[in-house]
């Protein structure tokens, strides 16, 4: 079991002090992400302040070196996320600190998160397993075919703010819990496309700034073709422009349909989860269930 998790850490004659990320001067948290060459706009830590907590580490005069927030999507389900140290105080225990303060507070509860490279051998040591790849797509897209018909017996409408429950039950299936505060921010700040059959929705995709262009997420649907219907319109919309979308889906039509459209593989970070299983294998999705085709972000899942 993890030791609790001490309020003070000395690295470098660097005293620092947890303090709560709700609290914290979100100038200061857009310096921290950028100084690791992270694309987080300040509107995108705001964003994630909103639906999650966290703590970061401060020194002695209130300048923070580094964070860690995490999402509860459920009672006994969170992501974790926006763990970072800064460079200068790298590979001296910060990292492992932050997170027994993260672990602590999220005892008993199933845990998920995408770990980069840096911060992969930190979390087997903590007991995490890694599960899956995440495939961080992106690039100045290039306008797609827009003649392909739309899915069988399909029509597309906007979806609004008032949807969400809709979407909600939805993602809940691919997702696993009903995450219905991350995608009311999501979509009060995104364009979001439903595709209908029968008056039912069966595919959405929302999109909204993020970093240095816009970020396409979460993407819901149960095939291949009506994941493309509901994220084409976003790649048209942008063409000539940056977008980003990350996913778990390697090969496929979805995948070739993003590559395509100017967004090849820029980076890869693994899913991992502690307890539970997070991701189901390959052989155990159904054919005809939903799954979740673009993550909401790395940090959200
Ligand atoms: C990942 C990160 C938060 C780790 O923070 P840290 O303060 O260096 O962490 P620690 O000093 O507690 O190190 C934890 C373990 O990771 C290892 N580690 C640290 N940096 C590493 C790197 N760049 N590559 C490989 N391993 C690394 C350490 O050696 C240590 O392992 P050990 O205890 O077996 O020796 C930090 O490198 C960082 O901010 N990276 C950029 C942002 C990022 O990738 N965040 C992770 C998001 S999932």
């Amino acid at each position: 079991m993890e030791k609790a998790a001490s309020e003070c850490l000395v690295v470098d004659s660097v005293q620092m002090k947890i303090g709560n990320i709700a609290d914290a001067d979100l100038d200061r948290l857009h310096a921290l992400s950028m100084a690791v060459g992270w694309p987080h706009r300040a509107e995108d830590w705001q964003f994630l302040r909103h639906v999650g907590k966290g703590v970061v580490a401060l020194d002695d005069i209130g300048r923070i070196l580094g964070s860690v927030m995490w999402f509860p999507h459920a009672d006994n389900f969170a992501t974790i996320g926006m763990m970072i140290t800064s460079p200068r105080l790298q590979a001296n225990g910060t990292g492992r600190w932050l997170m027994r303060h993260a672990l602590t507070e999220l005892k008993g509860c199933n845990l998920g998160l995408s770990a980069t490279r840096a911060a992969h051998r930190l979390y087997l040591s903590l007991g995490f397993e890694a599960e899956k790849p995440v495939y961080q797509c992106q690039g100045e897209v290039i306008e797609p075919d827009m003649q392909l018909a739309m899915p069988d017996g399909a029509g597309l409408r906007e979806v609004h703010p008032d949807d969400v429950s809709l979407l909600g039950e939805l993602d809940r299936k691919a997702f696993g819990a009903y995450r219905l505060p991350v995608l009311a921010e999501s979509l009060a700040h995104s364009k979001g496309f439903g595709l209908f059959r029968n008056g039912k929705l069966k595919a959405f995709a929302l999109c909204r700034p993020f970093g240095r262009g816009h970020v396409i997420g979460p993407v819901v649907a149960n095939h291949d073709q009506d994941a493309i219907a509901v994220t084409r319109p976003f790649v048209a919309e942008h063409a000539g422009r940056f977008l980003r979308l990350d996913t778990r889906q390697k090969e496929g039509s979805f995948a070739e349909f993003l590559s395509r459209c100017g967004m090849p593989v820029f980076d890869t970070v693994t899913t991992m989860s502690l307890g539970q299983r997070w991701i189901p294998e390959d052989s155990a999705v159904l054919e005809d269930r939903s799954r979740i085709y673009a993550l909401a972000s790395q940090t959200l899942g």
